[in-house]
This record gives structure tokens, C-alpha cells and sequence, in this order.
């Protein structure tokens, strides 16, 4: 290669140009906190959570400090803990089973199809427990699975339907938003989400005002609604402060035409790419995803990544190791789970942001489709 053929490189996330669309709004609500002092809670966290909730069709949302306790306060507010089986699929972030065990609950690994890498309700059936309370569909690479069928097994069986939509802020499923068909969503806005803040927070979104009067308290050491040393519950401290909230509330306006171009863009990898070598997980019927992440699936991955990675091209993996199978979480396992198992091995997560340029795409997608091999020898 010479020094005029060098190109310069995909890199897997590149948040610049979403940050500078809402540097101008940010810097305004800033300065206003600034001189309002209401740094935690306050009208500009309040603001933001009935936007929030508008945006998702909910009667509430809560803020939180990130995802992680949107999902454990969510099972501690809903009466979950020791005893109860919480049914979580075995291929997602590590952070929904975690939420489980600090919930003091046990998590009851499901399977997921094998297409969409999803949880069904089926693969919830198989897992089906006496002990079993809840389910938390996870709405993983930004795409929900059949709601409609799981949450008709969650009600014929009595069990909370929780929603992890960490990945999926603005992804639809029939004529629902995610976050608005279980008892409640949990959204995390780390800075790479759809919806990301400058730092870490969450929400919790929902119908049910007991919920919304628990998590209140939950989150904020316990304090019953309106007081100040009324210590009812054993709480924490995760409270949304109004630094991430301006972000929050100004990026929340973008997120349409963001998650727009996210779906453009995968369509475009969809189109380009040979389904024989990098085959990306297939769509939910039904759904409408906001591809959080552009995931593929080939054989020999590590070769694969090496290769675009010398060719400039990064490249992620969601998730090397299934949770059934981690460390921490192995003495949940109950017997093999083969479609979560395969999908570690071969899942490959390419660039994706909204403004990835489609000349990039088309680049990624050509070299995969040289450097990949036949999935099917
Ligand atoms: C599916 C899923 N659940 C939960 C979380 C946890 O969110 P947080 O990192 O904000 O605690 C994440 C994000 O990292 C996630 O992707």
C-alpha cells in the first residue's frame, strides 16, 4: 500500500456529529441550571421524564442513575426478591441478570430463537419455573421480540412482564412503543445508546402509579413521596440529575430522525451484503427496530475481525460469552442452551451511528463479503 492509497478507518461509533447537533441546547439548558442550582431532580429532570414517557406512550417515567438500576429497582419496586425465579434469555448484556441477583432473585436462563436471537414464548415456556415471577423480555441489537405472544404466556401464567429496552429507546413492536407493553420498560443512557446522555443514567417507564411510588422511594433512599426523614423502604441513592437531563431532553427531540438513519443504514448492510458469508440476524415480524447495533453472524469470527481490523474496519462482539455460561452466573444454568451458545461464537456487531456515512457501509459490507468465509462449507 502506498501513502496515497491510505484510507482512514470505520470506526465502530463515532457520536461527534450527534453531540454537536445538540451542543447548542445543551450548552443553553446548562447555563440556565447553572443559575437555577437545582442540580439534582428539579423542573429539568421532571421535564424530561414526562417527555420521556409521552415519547413512549406511558403514563410515568422515573429517571434513575443508569440501566442496571432501572432493572433492579424496577424488580424490587414490582415486590421481587428472594424466592422468585425472574426468566431472563441467556444472550444478552450481563446487566440484566445482574439485576436479577442483586435483586436478591434467582434469573432462570431461557433460550432464544435462533434467527433473531430473541426470547420467545416458547423458549420462556421451556423455562417456565413454579418459582418463576417475572420475565424480562430484553429488546436486544435495538429490535423487540413477539410481545404480543409473550405477554399473553406472561398473563396466562401470572407472570410481570419487565422490559429491557436499554438497547431499543424509540423501537416498536404493533402499534406499541418499547417500554410500553410489560409492567414496566428500563432504559439505560449510557453515552453509545440510541438515546445516550454525557455520562451514565436511566429511567423506568410506566403505567402503574404504585410502581412509580415505590421506584420514587426506591431511588432516593427509601424517602416515602414528599417527605424528607421518612425513611419507609431500604433504598439507594439513583437519582437523574439535571446535568444529564438537559442532554437527555435535548437529544430526545433527534431521536426519530436518528433512529431513521440507523434503519436506513442497516437496510443498506442488509442489501449489500452475501448472506452465505456474513448473514445479518434476521428482523422480528411485526417490529419496527431502531438497530442499535448492526449485528452479523460468520464463521470464523476472530479471523474475520483481525482482517477488517488491518483493513481499518472496527467491529464489536454483543456477546462473546452467553450469561449461563459466566463465571458469576453458571450455577443459575440449568442444561445447555444451543441457540445462545452457537450466537456467541459467530455473532459480529459492525459499525453503526446515525451518521455513518453510506460510503462507509458500502466499504465494511465489500470487504466483509471478500475476507468472510462460506458459513456453510
Ligand atoms: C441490554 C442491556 N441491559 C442493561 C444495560 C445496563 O445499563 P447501564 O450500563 O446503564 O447500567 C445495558 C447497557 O449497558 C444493556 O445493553
Amino acid at each position: 500500500m502506498t501513502a496515497l492509497d491510505v484510507r482512514s478507518g470505520v470506526p465502530f461509533l463515532d457520536l461527534r456529529r450527534v453531540t454537536d447537533e445538540v451542543a447548542p441546547d445543551v450548552r443553553a439548558g446548562w447555563n440556565a441550571l447553572l443559575e437555577s442550582g437545582a442540580f439534582i431532580g428539579g423542573e429539568v429532570v421532571a421535564g424530561f421524564e414526562s417527555d420521556l414517557a409521552a415519547f413512549c406512550g406511558t403514563s410515568y417515567a422515573v429517571g434513575v442513575a443508569n440501566g442496571t438500576d432501572a432493572l433492579h429497582l424496577t424488580l424490587r419496586g414490582l415486590g421481587i426478591g428472594p424466592g422468585d425465579s425472574v426468566i431472563v434469555p441467556a444472550n444478552t448484556f450481563v446487566a440484566t441478570v445482574e439485576a436479577v441477583v442483586l435483586a436478591g432473585a434467582t434469573p432462570r436462563f431461557a433460550d432464544v430463537d435462533p434467527e433473531t436471537l430473541l426470547i420467545t414464548a416458547d423458549s420462556i415456556a421451556a423455562a417456565m419455573l413454579p418459582s418463576a415471577k417475572a420475565v424480562i423480555a430484553v429488546h436486544l441489537y435495538g429490535q423487540m421480540p413477539d410481545m404480543d405472544a409473550i405477554s399473553q404466556y406472561a398473563e396466562a401464567r401470572g407472570l410481570l412482564l419487565i422490559e429491557d429496552a436499554a438497547q431499543a429507546q424509540g423501537a416498536t413492536f404493533g402499534t406499541r412503543r418499547a417500554g410500553a407493553y410489560g409492567a414496566a420498560g428500563c432504559f439505560s443512557f449510557y453515552p453509545g445508546k440510541n438515546l445516550g446522555a454525557f455520562g451514565d443514567a436511566g429511567a423506568v417507564v410506566t403505567s402503574d402509579p404504585a410502581l412509580v411510588d415505590r421506584l420514587l422511594a426506591l431511588r432516593d433512599h427509601g424517602r416515602a413521596v414528599g417527605t424528607h426523614h421518612d425513611h419507609v423502604l431500604v433504598g439507594t441513592n439513583s437519582r437523574l440529575d439535571g446535568v444529564q437531563a438537559v442532554v437527555l431532553s435535548a437529544k430526545l427531540r433527534h431521536l426519530e430522525d436518528w433512529n431513521r438513519a440507523r434503519r436506513d443504514l442497516m437496510g443498506l448492510y442488509r442489501e449489500l451484503l452475501d448472506p452465505a458469508r456474513a448473514a445479518p440476524v434476521a428482523e422480528q415480524a411485526g417490529g419496527r427496530g431502531v438497530h442499535h447495533l448492526a449485528v452479523v453472524r460468520v464463521a470464523d469470527r476472530e479471523r474475520v475481525r483481525h482482517q477488517l481490523d488491518a483493513d481499518g474496519i472496527a467491529t464489536g462482539i454483543h456477546y462473546p460469552v452467553p450469561c449461563h455460561l459466566m463465571q458469576p452466573y453458571r450455577r443459575y444454568a440449568d442444561g445447555a442452551l444451543p441457540a445462545a451458545e452457537r450466537a456467541a461464537d459467530e455473532v459480529l456487531s459492525l459499525p453503526m451511528y446515525p451518521h455513518l456515512a453510506a460510503d462507509d457501509v458500502i466499504r465494511v459490507a465489500e470487504t466483509l463479503n471478500q475476507v468472510a468465509g462460506s458459513r456453510h462449507p
